[in-house]
Parts: structure tokens; C-alpha cells; sequence
């Protein structure tokens, strides 16, 4: 959460700068905020609300300071008002910071330095920061290196910065610990980010910085150090990206273009992770995960942790791996295994997914996870890895081992195409381990890779079928206040992403429910004001779903079914119908979505609001 960026060189830094945190933006929206060297000043412009804002203030700016800092803010410590936005000073204005993460101890150092004369001007922890710089000076450091590396060892908690000085006007500061940030190394410029799509479209050329790290950039070059100060060599490496693929491509919203991109997501998955010569007669796995034998043997047991749409991708995958591998499986929310882990069992995968790769709860899970295995001398060492879109993330650099989703960056905030590549991951993943395990023929295997196949060309189908169909239909969402979703078995996390995806860009209030569990209370809820969208295609739960639809229909609720194109009686039962093929039902979660996702869409959409960058929310989510 919040992002944050740094350029030194030649050119204009502002408008490079804004750029930037346009691209950085899915971290936070709060407010925006630069700070450039002017006339041997420290030029500081700060606007609540979105980019858009900073961007109006900057118009009249004839600022052509080659160096500077930006960041983009989701608001933890104090309210998001412009007194609050990045970059914070010092009380005499000459050094600037900006940051993303948590200062824990922020309040001891704040009191200690108000006794020490400093002034404060907001009610964030990232303002201690300058103040502490500042302080380091008097009490002898010399350069800004010297500075910021005796203030680092003061600070608690996850944090990266970056750092500006009027005094020390030909350099750029950053120092890392645990929160994301990446070296652009250019032809003379240098430059920061929180993520690369900030840098992509100035250089290819990055360097990691890793935990506890501090790089000194100059218009001359780049070094990075330890926090103890010594020297550390990086290795450049040069990214493959297309500045294009950030861009919307004629969608009104990222979200739209991301739902549309999911066939080829599907489609990337099967070439990555498919022998296309695999035939029912082979002796060996059609699948090709590539991942190291020790993650199979003598697997007994599977734990998942993660968070929003993530869990939902490892609720359909506990599913699947219990069903197709026989292998008992758990999913945990992240935020709640950090605290309350299970007891430690044997010969147990730990599976963290996380689109981003580096969201606190699932990151700081996954390390518990290693720690107390290592901890435990009658416990094997952890058996760990990932699912994650990001395979140069945080969480791909601590377990080492993953499973990539192949989705391509997702800019909207509402996860899409990115959960389709995770249902991707463990579609092959249970295949595998089932494939391992004998508990899956031959025939079985290739009915379902036959299906898998299909996907792409279906997905598309329901997409150029029912969007405009769902367009229409969303007019009748527009007092809607409270929704319910329902489906069973490997469909109820479907309902739970559907609730989930209608509340964080529409607003309005919806609960997802395994279709039984409706008459145990819930359908207490229900009248003529709260519509229930309903999955109830052909599988072992049909019947029963149809059922429990029937029974919210007999309470007035208006009714919506995501059912088989094929079902004749659908359009009985249900006020409307969202069709989709005829799909396996193990395989049927990546078309149910597809409904769900497209009317939480038109649903926001129609309503007029921002649905790329919901309100209070962030794309990457990097504190507890
Ligand atoms: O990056 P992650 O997959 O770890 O993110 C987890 C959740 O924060 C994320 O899925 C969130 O729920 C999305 N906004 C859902 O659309």
C-alpha cells in the first residue's frame, strides 16, 4: 500500500515523477505528493484525493528540478487530508521523505523528538522520519547516507523510503525493510519505484533491493549498501515488459479489459503448464509444473492461507485437491493463521496465494509457517510455496518454489483475471498430485484436459453473450442495498467472490452463502428488496441447489440463476438467467465467475463509480 518514487538525472523530474505515481496508483489513492530541489529549496506540492488533483496544482509549475520523489498514499496514520500526504519535512524544510509501510515505534520517536525542538505538521508516523534525519545531522552525521542509515536503525517496522535533501542536492537516498521498492538504472538517470510498471516505459534495466538495504543514487551511478553500511553488489537484471500492456486498450476501465482478458490467461496457463503431446496411453504426467520433488513426497496433508479473492481461488482448490487428489486440505485466512496457526502436522504443504506477492498477511503467514518448522526439531522443514502473479515478488524471494499465474499485471483493484490464472494453478496442481497419488485414470485425466481446452472459447462465449445482456439487467440494481449469493459445493467460493466482487466496487452490502446454509438463518433476510443470485449447474448439488433457490423465490426475493445454457427449466425458476456452456462441474468455477464479475462491473459502473480504485481500498495491501 502507497507507492512510492525517485528520479535524479537530467531531465525535468516532475512530470517524470507524476508519471510514475500514475502507474503506482492501484496502491493508494488517498492523496498525492512531490517534492523537487528548487533554487537550493526544498519544493514540496501535496493534493488530497486522486493523482488528478496533484496534476491541476502542477499546471502553473515551471519547476525543472532534475531530481525528486512522489509518492501516492493509502491512508493508516491520520485522516487522507493534504496536511497528511507525502512527502513529510523536517521543521526547517530541507530534507523530504516519503514512505510506504509502518513506522511501529512512531509515537516514542515522535514524543522524543518534540522534546528535542522538532515541530510537527501531521498525524502520520512517516513524518517522525525527516525529523529523525534532521536529529542525526545534529548530533554529527555528515552526508545523507550517514544520516539515513543511522535512522534506519531506529525505526521500526516494514517500511520503504526515499529520501530528498536541499543540502545534498546531486543525490537521492532509499532504504529498504520489508516493504517493496526497485532501482531503474538508465543512460545517466537513475530512478525508485514501489513496482516496475513505474519504470517501465524509462528503463527495462532494474536492480531488487532486498530487506535492509539502503542505495545512494547519483546522476553518476548507483550503490547499494547493508544497514551496517557495507557495500553490496546487485546484479541489473532487465525486465520484459510492455509499457502498452498498463495502458486500457479502449476499455472504459481496467477492470473491463481484465475480464476480457481471461481466456488468454487460461489459454497462457495450458501452453505453460500442458504437454501437448500427452496422449491416455502415456506413462507419464501430462502436467508440467516443474516444481521440485520434495513438495510430493509422502504429501499427507495441505494448508492454504490468503486473503480476498485469493482465498476464494484456494477455496475451489482445497475442492479440487480433495476431490481429484484425495489429499485433506485447509484453507486459512491469512490475517488469522498468523495468529492462530494450526497445530503443526507432518508431511504438509503450505500453498500462500497472493496475486500481488506481497500482501503483509499472506507474507507474514508463509514466514511463520517456515519459522516454527524449523523451530519444532520433531517437525520436517517447511514444505513451502506459492501461487502469485508476481514471480519476482516478496513472496516468491522467500519460499523460493512457485507456481506463476501468468495473468499479467492487474491494474483494477477487483481482482479478475489474476484469480483465473490462480483456479489455473491449482487445476494443474490437483491434476499432478492426483496423477502422483494413482487416484485419477488416464481417461479421467484427458476428460478434463479436454475440458480445460475448452475454456477459453467458453469463457468468450458467456463474455459476448451476456454483457450486454448484463449491462440492461444492471439498471435494476440501482436501489439495491443488500444482495445475496449462493452456490454449493465447488461453487460456493464462487458465491463468495461474487458477494465479494459486488460489494468492494458497487457498495452495496453482499453476503456470500453455501446455498444450504441459507434456511439456518440468513433467509431470514429475505424480501422483495434483496435479490439472490444463484449457481446451480449440473453436478452432484444440482437438485439441491435448485432447491435452496426455490426456497429464497417462495420469500419474493427476485431471483437470478448462473445455469447451464443446456437446463431447459431454468427460465421457470428463475426471474433471469445467466447462461453459461455446459461445462464439467469440476471445471464449471471459471464460467460460474464470469457472470458474477460482470455484473459487479455494470452494477458499479451504472451507479457512476470509480471502479478501477474503489474507495478505501488498495491493490496491493502491505500492512497488517
Ligand atoms: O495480492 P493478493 O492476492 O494477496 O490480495 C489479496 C486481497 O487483498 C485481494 O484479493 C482483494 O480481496 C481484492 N481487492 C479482491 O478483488
Amino acid at each position: 500500500m502507497c507507492g512510492i518514487v525517485g528520479y535524479i538525472g537530467t531531465k525535468q523530474a516532475q512530470s517524470i515523477l507524476v508519471s510514475g505515481l500514475e502507474k503506482l496508483e492501484y496502491r493508494g489513492y488517498d492523496s498525492a505528493g512531490i517534492a523537487t530541489i528548487d533554487q537550493n529549496k526544498i519544493d514540496c506540492v501535496r493534493a488530497k484525493g486522486k493523482l488528478q488533483n496533484l496534476r491541476t496544482k502542477l499546471e502553473t509549475s515551471s519547476n525543472s528540478s532534475p531530481i525528486g520523489i512522489g509518492h501516492t498514499r493509502w491512508a493508516t496514520h491520520g485522516k487522507p487530508e493534504e496536511y497528511n500526504a507525502h512527502p513529510h519535512t523536517d521543521t526547517a524544510r530541507r530534507i523530504a521523505v516519503v514512505q510506504n509501510g509502518i513506522i511501529e515505534n512512531y509515537r516514542e520517536l515522535r514524543d522524543n523528538l518534540k522534546t528535542k525542538g522538532h515541530e510537527f505538521r501531521s498525524d502520520t508516523d512517516t513524518e517522525v522520519i525527516p525529523h529523525l534525519l534532521a536529529e542525526c545531522f545534529k548530533q554529527g552525521a555528515v552526508t545523507l547516507l550517514d544520516a539515513v542509515q543511522k535512522a534506519v536503525h531506529q525505526l521500526e517496522g516494514a517500511f520503504a523510503i526515499a529520501v530528498l535533501s536541499a543540502d545534498h542536492p546531486d543525490e537521492l537516498i532509499v532504504a529498504r525493510q520489508q516493504a517493496p521498492l526497485v532501482l531503474g538504472i538508465g543512460d545517466g538517470e537513475f530512478f525508485c519505484a514501489s513496482d516496475t510498471p513505474a519504470l517501465v516505459q524509462y528503463t527495462q534495466v532494474v536492480v531488487q533491493l532486498e530487506n535492509e538495504e539502503i542505495a545512494r543514487l547519483t546522476t553518476g551511478g548507483y550503490q547499494v549498501y547493508n544497514f551496517k553500511g557495507e557495500p553490496v553488489k546487485k546484479t541489473p537484471r532487465t525486465l520484459n515488459w510492455n509499457p502498452i500492456a498498463v495502458e486500457k486498450q479502449g476499455f472504459k476501465h481496467f477492470m473491463a479489459k481484465e475480464i476480457y482478458e481471461q481466456p488468454a490467461v487460461v489459454r497462457t496457463c495450458l501452453e505453460a503448464y500442458l504437454d501437448p503431446d500427452w496422449t491416455v496411453d502415456s506413462n507419464q504426467s501430462p502436467i508440467k509444473l516443474d516444481l521440485p520433488e520434495s513438495i510430493y513426497e509422502n504429501l499427507e496433508h495441505i494448508q492454504i492461507v490468503a486473503c480476498g479473492t485469493s482465498l476464494h481461488a484456494g477455496m475451489v482448490g482445497r475442492y479440487l485437491l480433495e476431490h481429484l487428489a484425495q489429499i485433506p486440505t485447509f484453507v486459512q485466512y491469512a490475517s488469522e493463521f498468523r495468529y492462530a496457526p494450526p497445530p503443526v502436522m507432518a508431511n504438509t504443504l503450505t500453498i500462500g496465494i497472493t496475486q500481488s506477492g506481497e500482501t503483509a498477511d499472506t507474507l507474514a503467514a508463509l514466514e511463520i509457517e517456515i519459522f516454527r518448522r524449523k523451530n519444532q526439531p520433531s517437525a520436517k522443514q517447511a514444505r513451502v510455496m506459492a501461487v502469485t502473479n508476481r514471480t519476482d515478488s516478496a513472496i516468491a524471494r522467500l519460499v523460493g518454489t512457485v507456481i506463476d499465474t501468468h495473468a499479467g499485471m492487474e491494474i483494477g483493484v477487483a481482482a479478475t483475471k489474476t484469480f483465473m490464472g490462480q483456479l489455473m494453478a491449482f487445476y494443474f496442481l490437483s491434476l499432478e498430485i492426483a496423477y502422483r497419488r494413482k487416484t485419477i485414470t488416464n481417461q479421467r485425466m484427458q476428460d478434463l484436459i479436454d475440458g480445460l481446452k475448452k475454456l477459453p472459447s467458453q469463457i468468450e462465449i458467456i463474455l459476448e453473450s451476456q454483457e450486454k445482456y448484463i449491462e440492461e439487467l444492471s439498471h435494476s440494481f440501482l436501489d439495491t442495498q443488500d444482495v445475496i449469493f449462493l452456490g454449493r459445493g465447488i461453487n460456493f467460493p464462487i458465491a463468495l467472490e461474487g458477494a465479494l466482487k459486488l460489494k468492494e466496487i458497487s457498495y452495496i452490502h453482499a453476503e456470500g452463502y453455501p446455498s444450504g446454509e441459507m434456511k439456518h438463518g440468513p433467509i431470514a433476510l429475505l424480501d422483495a428488496k434483496v435479490p439472490v443470485v444463484a449457481v446451480a449447474v449440473p453436478g452432484t448439488v444440482y437438485e439441491k441447489a435448485i432447491s435452496n433457490a426455490q426456497e429464497a423465490k417462495a420469500r419474493d426475493s427476485h431471483l437470478y440463476g448462473v445455469v447451464s445454457a443446456e437446463d431447459k427449466d431454468a427460465a421457470e425458476i428463475f426471474d433471469k438467467v445467466l447462461p453459461i456452456p455446459h461445462v464439467d462441474e469440476l471445471l464449471s468455477p471459471v464460467l460460474t465467475v464470469i457472470p458474477m464479475q460482470l455484473m459487479s462491473y455494470h452494477i458499479a459502473a451504472m451507479r457512476g463509480l470509480d471502479v478501477d480504485q474503489p474507495r478505501n481500498l488498495a491493490k496491493s495491501v502491505t500492512v497488517e
